[in-house]
């Protein structure tokens, strides 16, 4: 399917596939994909390892001035990479977890990642995945996809991606730390999470992968009038 030049934006609760399915769009088109929530993952981590927040999430305000030289980007295999070292790992524990949304609340966080996202995607031809993509980041994206599913799901798929890492997990603290990451992300005053009124939604507690990918492939065609 040859597609335009377009910005695919995917947002959606926490924990419901958007990167995956961003990243088998991606794939299957030949875009790039850009992973914004790692973005604010990666200031959490700095943040703590340089200590602007505390055990009770409360944000210093010398944070702003730290990010001027803070060196986030993505490199081989899509990993995150801080100052030169590889943090994919890192930014997907549950310690960063549990900060990352006290962090992503803070508005000139959300400046420092938008500016690094939409220099990232100058050139177009990227799916990209967040909260606030299709609503503030690119609120002229092309096509936007706002994806849902129930919270059990939801919480049993990180579990096991916890799981399959080798990492400590327990599934009732997964399900609360989710819940909770869903009532920050969409009751914060700046850029909340919600849906975009032209986002088309994705409720994927029952569809596999394949379903998934075919349902984007079948909007785009859609939308483009495009022919296989
Ligand atoms: O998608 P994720 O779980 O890796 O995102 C981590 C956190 O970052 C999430 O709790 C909310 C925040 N986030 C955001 O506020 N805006 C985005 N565009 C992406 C992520």
């Amino acid at each position: 399917m040859t597609v335009p030049d377009i910005i695919i934006a995917v947002d959606g609760y926490s924990s419901t596939g958007k990167s995956s399915l961003a990243k088998q769009i991606a794939r299957s088109l030949g875009f790039t994909y850009l992973d914004s929530g790692a973005l604010y993952r990666g200031v959490t981590l700095f943040a703590q390892r340089e200590g602007y927040i505390s055990p009770d999430n409360t944000v210093s305000d010398s944070l702003q001035a730290a990010l001027d030289s803070l060196q986030l980007f993505f490199g081989e295999g899509n990993h995150c990479f801080m100052d030169g070292e590889d943090v994919e790992e890192q930014i997907r524990s549950m310690s960063v977890s549990s900060q990352v949304s006290p962090i992503a609340a803070v508005p000139y966080v959300r400046e420092w990642v938008d500016c690094r996202l939409h220099s990232l995607s100058f050139s177009g031809r990227v799916v990209m995945d967040g909260r606030d993509i299709g609503t503030t980041v690119f609120p002229n994206a092309e096509v936007k996809i706002f994806m849902t599913a129930s919270d059990s799901v939801r919480a049993k798929r990180r579990y096991d991606e916890l799981v399959s890492k080798g990492q400590k997990a327990d599934l009732t603290e997964v399900l609360e730390n989710l819940r909770q990451r869903d009532w920050i992300d969409s009751h914060r005053e700046t850029s909340p999470l919600r849906r975009a009124e032209d986002a088309f939604v994705l409720d994927n507690s029952e569809m596999t992968m394949e379903e998934e990918l075919c349902w984007v492939r079948g909007l785009i065609q859609g939308k483009f009038g495009i022919l296989e």
